[in-house]
């Protein structure tokens, strides 16, 4: 098993889709492991989204990330992170193919209303600023797997 980082964005959250979304994603299979609604501080945008703090969208990103509440979580499932990414679809909305999460409750970059961790690297670092180093462990290979 493996677990990803996942996180419903605020433009989401304000067009009333978090539970649809959770649908999409427990129709895939994804275990839900830890889910926090929470509102995020310039300071943890920054720690999160470092790879592109440089970049010349992060103002963008950054008003956008801190516009309202976010929905993040822990997903279990077997080879998580790449079938996150597929069913997220493309990072541009317009972009995304059908039947996607971005497709389907994306508007116009940066609101694409979701996010997934791009490989274990990430994962166990997302995971670790929200959950804590523990939540990123796989029940697999935890002694009480029932509980977590
Ligand atoms: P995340 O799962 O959110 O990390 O998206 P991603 O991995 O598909 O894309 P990436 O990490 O490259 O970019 C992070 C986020 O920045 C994207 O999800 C968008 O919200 C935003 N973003 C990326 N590229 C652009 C851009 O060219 N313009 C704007 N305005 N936002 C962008
Ligand atoms: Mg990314």
């Amino acid at each position: 098993l493996e677990r990803t980082f996942a996180m419903i964005k605020p433009d989401a959250v304000k067009a009333g889709n978090i539970g649809h979304i959770l649908t999409m994603i427990e129709k895939e299979r994804f275990k839900i492991i830890y889910l926090q609604m929470l509102k995020l501080t310039e300071k943890s945008v920054r720690l999160f989204y470092a790879e592109h703090v440089e970049k010349p969208f992060f103002p963008s990103l950054l008003e956008f990330t801190l516009s309202g509440k976010v929905v993040a979580m822990v997903l279990e499932k077997e080879n998580a992170i790449e079938d996150f990414r597929k069913l997220m679809g493309a990072t541009d909305p317009k972009k995304a193919a059908k039947g996607t999460i971005r497709h389907t409750y994306g508007t116009e970059m940066p609101a694409n209303a979701i996010h997934g961790s791009d490989s274990r690297e990430s994962a166990k670092r997302e995971i670790t600023i929200f959950f804590g180093e523990f939540a990123a462990i796989p029940s697999s290979e935890k002694r009480n797997a029932k509980e977590y």
